[in-house]
């Protein structure tokens, strides 16, 4: 096979910098261009440990760009895309939906295009090329909630996180679950799945897409339910809960997701749809409890004294009830599983922010004050 010269979008972000961190470390002859733009998200200090590795390069690009991304391709003779850029946030979307249509939809565009026309220039034109879109479970919409206590799921499954794990409806979503996106985030994924598939049965594409539930750890950006309330937890900010916090969402580790990404790029079969989960559903309420304890446990502060901080605040609008995704089919294909149970992943996910307080630090100065202010005005939150 020819050497691979990966491109991964949005690898300054969350996920990303997880993806480019494994493949960098991972994969020595490979080349990897991590290629971002540098939004409010994008944080070149979540890649200072592998930014001097040989194998590694960044280029400042927005996906939108269809004439730089065709000149890299030439350039670096890319042969793998893994994409990852996107706006990611439901708060944002549903104040500016536009910014989402753009990068989600038209970035996603660009990029099957630019690849089309560099690969299908090529002798050996699709041959050896993957292009993989990582996408989210929330382009399935919501499932309901038949069991409001939760319930021992049904199906078997070889996950170790799933010990704990209860399930708080019968139904899961499944790789055949029709779309049916609610928020203009999800609305805007699933425009872009859709079009990674024509790519796929118009052109012949070479395209793979995962569909993953909620994600947690280390340099998530503070916008996002955990980190942000682990930092309000340490400055002793009010805990905006939306709604009655009964909202249920699937939570698997960053680094288990990059090790998925990591197995279905190389093993998983073109045109195919893997849906990418923890089996290991949560009400937001009880997660919360758990953030706050162990935020209190290791600031040596009284255990649950900051239960107080909880403070419910108006719904998101058209906010979904519950994910929960049925990961079986990438387990039993690609023998892939979550490798951590979920009370350790939050246990580390608490300490890095606690231990990187400067991160955090510099990104929730200026603009980010800005964010908070006018996201949560109209939540009517003490100070
Ligand atoms: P993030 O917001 O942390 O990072 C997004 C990255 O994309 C940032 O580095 C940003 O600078 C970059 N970016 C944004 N617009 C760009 C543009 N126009 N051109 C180039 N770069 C641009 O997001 P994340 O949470 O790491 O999510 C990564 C991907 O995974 C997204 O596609 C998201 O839909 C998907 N996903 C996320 C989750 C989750 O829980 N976070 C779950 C499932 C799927
Ligand atoms: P979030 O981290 O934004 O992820 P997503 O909306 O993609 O699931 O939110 C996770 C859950 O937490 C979701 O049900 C909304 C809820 N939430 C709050 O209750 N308060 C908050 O301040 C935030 C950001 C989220």
């Amino acid at each position: 096979m020819a050497k691979r010269n990966i491109a991964i979008t949005g690898g300054a972000g969350f996920i990303g910098s997880h993806v480019v961190r494994l493949f960098v470390n991972k994969y020595p002859e490979y080349n990897i261009i991590n290629l971002d733009k540098l939004t409010y998200a994008g944080n070149l200090a979540n890649l200072k440990d592998i930014e001097d590795k040989p194998n590694y390069k960044f280029v400042k690009m927005d996906i939108c760009d269809f004439e730089a991304f065709y000149k890299l391709m030439q350039e670096e003779h890319i042969n793998g895309i893994i994409h990852l850029a996107a706006e990611s946030h439901v708060d944002r979307s549903i104040k500016d939906p536009f910014t989402f249509a753009r990068t989600n939809v038209m970035g996603t565009l660009s990029l099957l295009q630019a690849a089309k026309l560099y690969w299908e220039s090529l002798p050996e034109k699709y041959e050896g090329k993957r292009f993989y879109h990582i996408s989210t479970d929330e382009v399935y919409g919501a499932l309901a909630m038949n069991h409001p206590e939760g319930i021992k799921p049904p199906f078997t499954t070889t996950a170790s996180s799933t010990e704990h794990h209860l399930a708080y409806g019968d139904d899961f979503f499944y790789e055949e679950t029709k779309y049916n996106p609610h928020s203009p985030y999800s609305a805007s994924k699933a425009s872009s799945d859709h079009f990674v598939h024509a790519y796929h049965d118009t052109y012949g594409m070479p395209t793979i897409i995962t569909n993953c539930s909620n994600n947690y750890g280390p340099y998530q950006f503070p916008e996002k339910l955990i980190p942000l309330f682990i930092n309000n937890i340490r400055h002793r900010k009010p805990l905006p809960v939306y709604g009655k916090g009964e909202n249920v969402r699937d939570w698997l580790f960053v680094e288990d997701h990059a090790r998925a990404i990591d197995v279905i790029f190389h093993e998983g079969k073109v045109a195919e749809t893997y849906n990418i989960g923890g089996f290991n559903e949560w009400k937001n309420i009880d997660i919360i409890k758990v953030v706050i304890k162990t935020v209190d446990r290791l600031l040596d502060r009284k255990e649950g004294e900051d239960l107080a901080l909880i403070t419910y605040v108006p719904d998101r609008l058209g906010h979904d009830v519950r994910y929960a995704i049925d990961s079986t089919k990438l387990q039993k294909e690609l023998q892939w599983e979550p490798s951590l149970q979920f009370e350790e992943g939050i246990e580390k996910t608490v300490r890095w922010y606690l231990e990187n307080q400067e991160w955090m630090d510099n990104i929730t100065s200026g603009e980010y004050e800005k964010y908070y202010k006018e996201m949560y005005e109209d939540k009517d939150i003490p100070n």
